[in-house]
């Protein structure tokens, strides 16, 4: 059993240690869904104030659902839809406070009010990307771009 309670009230603690059970999660672990499912659940129970975590996966040049924690979302997207595909498309962290107000916002979870989605690339090739929603205005601020991104480099690496 892993049981991981991980304070959330100092944000650079919580990523770092956060980070250090993710990476004790996947240490020794090849199979990608396997690391997905258990990432999606940790970051999940972590992290304050979401209400949904997961991945979509790069399958020929279209985003695919893949592990998560949450309500049933949507199944796939083009590059040209969603934050999501915003991120797979330019390969840049998507930080959205109000995503009501993102052109091509793709509602899942009428809950979600901003969310940050950031691109997993290893070696030049583009896996897929790690979505985060709030049902906050403004939830993700810098300092959560650095620790999501951060998670994203772990993850990158055992995809
Ligand atoms: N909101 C996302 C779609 C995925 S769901 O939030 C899980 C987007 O526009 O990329």
């Amino acid at each position: 059993m892993f049981d991981f309670k991980i304070p959330a009230d100092d944000k650079a603690t919580m990523y770092r240690d956060l980070a250090s059970a993710l990476e004790g999660l996947v240490a020794g672990e090849p199979d990608a869904i396997a690391n997905m499912a258990n990432a999606s659940g940790l970051i999940f129970e972590t992290l304050p104030d979401v209400n949904w975590v997961g991945f979509y996966r790069n399958v020929d040049e279209e985003l695919v659902l893949g592990p998560f924690q949450g309500r049933p979302a949507c199944i796939r997207m083009t590059f040209d839809q969603g934050v999501c595909g915003a991120a797979a498309k330019t390969r840049q962290v998507q930080r959205v406070e109000d995503v009501h107000d993102f052109p091509g916002h793709i509602a899942c979870d009428s809950a979600s009010n901003s969310e940050i989605v950031v691109p997993l690339i290893r070696d030049g090739e583009l896996l897929g990307v790690l979505d985060i929603d709030s049902p906050k205005h403004a939830r993700f601020t810098e300092e959560d771009e650095a620790g999501v991104v951060k998670l994203g480099e772990i993850l990158s690496r055992v995809l």
